[in-house]
């Protein structure tokens, strides 16, 4: 059997969770779903982030312990992810002791084996970045992404030795063209390695100044950069370092990491580095996608324009809102979050192309021959054929798209089908065959054929839809067994005289005027609530 294992960044719990930390999470969900019904064994990690200057001066914030604090917003993001539909099969915490432990045996041993160093450095910090900036990469003195002025901050400190690393990396990405997509994003760390501007990277953080993190083996004065930890995660939660490990001998290497381009560098640069310091394999393939945006910036915490996927989620299902999301991102790209697309697009792909040919195909069944059809069949070759081909090729196109990490790509391809057979209705016009008895086994034909492909796409549409598919299974009439990944390429799946059930509508329309104001002042709201949280003086940005 073949593994599959897949990863997010663990994210930091300075903040509760938005719909950006939700677009990771959705995206890798909806892979390792699709490695799941291919029969792969199939390991998804997620987990929080928890040490760091951040999270203390956070917690200060709320007058609670660090503890107390990461606890409570980690519980966030636990409790979070199955409203949302997602179903990881671990969750990784920095604050978890085993996590401690092994990240100590593994300073340790990059220590002994002469790869850590102790020396003086002064640097700019930015507190946001939870890392130093030389003054090459400030603009105007300003860090590039907070646009704050970072700390200059001199001390001594622990190095790893990654600069003697660098040349192998470079020489193992040009070899290696597919370990980062896009290939924009490989340029990108290409250049940054040509470039020669990258140093040995400084992994401690004296205790004097931060105390909130592992302590380093070697010295007790100092604890490990936050950075340095986190990395680490995506080992130590399947036990590397400890002394039985059969999920790390199974599952690594990863074969990917899906992260935004924001930490595209310590994913690219810093961990790989870390890993040939293990002498392990590096990951398969580092999946870079773009930002979720809001009025032309990142959502973030730290400017507060987030929205919540839960009030999203109670709203529209959680459904709508993973196929939403989905569709709208290409890899590597950002996209604008905006109410309007979303709710448009939720009526036109969901509500009318798939909600409609569930139902309609389901009502002519049930008008026309009491909801069980006859075993009897007429065939129109070429019409048919025009419907049934492209179905019979979109389980390998969309495993294609899958493996290329290119989810709306994978759904642009079922739509298409979706659409040829609404179009196929239009065109067989069964509520004229239904007038007609003696047309009767060709209107059988239709609909068992509407059926197939209803099955076929929506077998396909599980995994990024997983809580919706079931119910348009139950009416089709299509039992568990019959839902493959095998028989997703195969037509005549369907017993012929298979009975249908009419249901709820998969995906109620939504009122849109309605919905697009409410809606928008339910996230101004929130957004006024996030920032006064955050930073008491940024503007609220108009909806
Ligand atoms: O960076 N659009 O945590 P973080 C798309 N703890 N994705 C977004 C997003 C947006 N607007 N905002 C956040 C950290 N994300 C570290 C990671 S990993 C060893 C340590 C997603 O809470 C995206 O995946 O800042 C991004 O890379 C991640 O959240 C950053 O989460
Ligand atoms: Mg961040």
């Amino acid at each position: 059997m073949k593994n599959f294992y897949i990863t997010t960044p663990i994210y930091y719990v300075n903040a509760k969770p938005h719909l950006g930390h939700a677009y990771t999470t959705i995206v890798a969900d909806s892979l390792s779903r699709f490695h799941k019904t291919l029969g792969d064994n199939t390991m998804f990690l997620t987990g929080t982030d928890e040490h760091g200057d951040k999270i203390v001066k956070a917690a200060e914030k709320q007058g609670v312990s660090p503890k107390e604090f990461v606890d409570g917003i980690s519980g966030l993001f636990q409790q979070l992810w199955p409203h949302l539909g997602i179903e990881n099969d671990a969750f990784v915490r920095t604050t978890d002791e085993d996590h401690k432990a092994r990240v100590q045996r593994f300073l340790q041993q990059v220590y002994d084996a002469g790869d850590i160093y102790f020396g003086e450095f002064g640097g700019h910090y930015c507190y946001g970045c939870e890392r130093f900036y030389t003054e090459k990469e400030l603009e105007n003195g300003l860090c590039p992404q907070h646009l704050t002025k970072p700390e200059f901050i001199s001390e001594k400190n622990y190095f790893f030795r990654m600069s003697k690393y660098l040349p192998w990396l470079r020489e193992y990405i040009e070899s290696h063209p597919d370990f980062i997509r896009p290939e924009r994003y490989r340029n990108e760390v290409l250049s940054m390695l040509e470039s020669g501007a990258l140093e040995d990277l400084c992994i401690s953080r004296p205790k004097s100044r931060l105390t909130w993190g592992i302590e380093l083996p070697f010295d007790k004065d100092y604890v490990c950069y936050v950075w340095f930890d986190a990395l680490l995660n995506y080992i130590s939660a399947l036990g590397y370092l400890n002394d039985k490990y059969d999920d790390f001998d199974r599952y690594w290497p990863a074969d990917v990491h899906m992260v935004a381009k924001d930490i595209m560098r310590f994913h690219a640069i810093i961990w790989p580095a870390m890993l040939m310091a293990l002498d392990l394999p590096l990951p398969k393939h580092l999946a870079v996608h773009g930002w979720i945006t809001f009025n032309g910036q990142k959502m973030s915490k730290s400017i507060g324009n987030v929205v919540d996927p839960l009030v999203l989620g109670e709203r529209y299902g959680a459904d709508a809102i993973r196929y939403h999301i989905l569709r709208e991102m290409a890899l590597g790209a950002d996209s604008s979050f905006s109410n309007e697309i979303m709710i448009n697009r939720i009526n036109a792909d969901l509500a009318n192309d798939l909600g409609n040919l569930v139902s309609r195909t389901v009502a002519m069944a049930e008008k026309y021959f009491g909801g069980t059809l006859p075993e009897c069949r007429e065939a129109d070759e070429e019409l048919d054929a025009s419907l049934i081909d492209p179905a019979l090729e979109l389980r390998d196109k969309v495993a294609t798209y899958m493996d290329q990490t290119q989810l709306n790509n994978a759904l642009a391809e079922i739509f298409k089908v979706i659409s040829r057979a609404n179009k196929y209705i239009d065109e067989t016009t069964p509520w004229i065959l239904g007038k007609d008895e003696s047309r009767k086994a060709r209107l059988a034909s239709v609909l068992y054929n509407l059926l197939e492909v209803i099955r076929i796409t929506t077998t396909l549409l599980s995994c990024f839809m997983p809580t919706s598919m079931p119910k348009a299974w139950a009416q089709i009439g299509a039992t568990e067994n019959l839902i493959t990944y095998e028989n997703a390429a195969k037509f005549g799946v369907l017993p012929a005289n298979v009975t249908v059930h009419k249901g709820d509508a998969l995906f109620p329309r939504i009122d849109t005027d309605k919905e697009i104001d409410e809606l928008n002042a339910l996230i101004k709201a929130q957004m006024e609530k996030a920032i006064a949280a955050q930073q008491p003086k940024a503007e609220v940005p108009g909806v």
